[in-house]
């Protein structure tokens, strides 16, 4: 029977592709057969990240708080090869602080990334899959924070409502050109994101609650995209998949 989670053959396009959840699922999406355009800011680390991943990875630099780059980076991402596959994993939550000391710098930071670089680079290569007639599978990494309301990651949780609400809109308007739209919501992953929360007496807390007992890897999370970029999940549209370790169950 023919391997329904292969990727042999598509191209992949991952935003903040450099490390953590971005890096992990590149190197998925090339075990399991595809070529991969990983994006972010860092230069350096990202020429490493592409050198670590192998002759089936690219880079292209991207900051996405700015739409004229996203566009300038899809186009040159699609030149090398039409994208089969978007992961908007790109995202940040530079603070844990109260609403009231949250400055409009902060929430422009925040919602600039999350929320408006995620519908920007969807529109760039969804405009580009509708010309050139290809299927595809749009990937938003969400967060539990998007439904759970946690404090002190008020615009985050903000960014990431609103980004699940886009992943229904989107799938609903691009169903019919045959472009999937999905989300993945991770629970407390262990990286460069969350180091500083982990270290902290809440960070203790906070994953003694997982029922699973333990805090994700980024691998963890890599599973589920290669589900969603797969001829597995060729029916699944406008759906979120939780991979939480059972946290939202408590
Ligand atoms: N870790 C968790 O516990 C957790 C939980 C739920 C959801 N998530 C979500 O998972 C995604 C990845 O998180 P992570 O933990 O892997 O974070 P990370 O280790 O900090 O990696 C973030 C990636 O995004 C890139 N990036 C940041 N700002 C960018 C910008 N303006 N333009 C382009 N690239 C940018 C970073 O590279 P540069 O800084 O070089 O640009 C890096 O490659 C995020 O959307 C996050 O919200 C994480």
């Amino acid at each position: 029977m023919q391997d329904m989670f292969s990727l042999e053959g598509r191209t992949a396009l991952v935003t903040g592709g450099s490390r953590g959840i971005g890096f992990s699922i590149a190197q998925a999406f090339i075990a399991a057969g595809a070529r991969v355009v990983i994006t972010a800011r860092g230069e350096e680390q990202l020429q490493a990240a592409a050198r670590e991943l192998g002759v089936n990875a690219i880079a292209r630099r991207c900051d996405n708080t700015d739409p004229t780059d996203i566009a300038r980076a899809v186009e040159s991402a699609w030149e090398l090869a039409p994208i089969d596959i978007l992961v908007n994993n790109a995202g940040i939550s530079p603070y844990y602080k109260r609403a009231e000391y949250v400055t409009v710098a902060d929430w422009d930071s925040v919602i600039d990334v999350n929320l408006r670089g995620s519908f920007f680079c969807a529109t760039e290569v969804a405009k580009r899959m509708f010309e050139s007639g290809r299927a595809g599978s749009i990937i938003n990494i969400s967060s539990v924070g998007g439904s759970t309301p946690l404090e002190r990651l008020n615009v985050y949780g903000v960014s990431k409502a609103g980004l699940d609400h886009m992943t229904r809109i989107l799938a609903l308007e691009w169903a019919d050109r045959n472009v999937r739209v999905n989300g993945i919501a991770p629970g407390w992953t262990e990286t460069d994101f969350t180091g500083d929360l982990f270290a902290s007496r809440w960070g203790e807390k906070l994953r003694a609650d997982i029922p699973l007992g333990r805090l994700a890897t980024s691998s963890d999370i890599a599973g589920a995209a290669v589900y969603l970029a797969s001829d597995a999940s060729s029916y699944v549209t406008g759906s979120l998949i939780v991979v939480d370790g059972g946290r939202g169950l408590r």
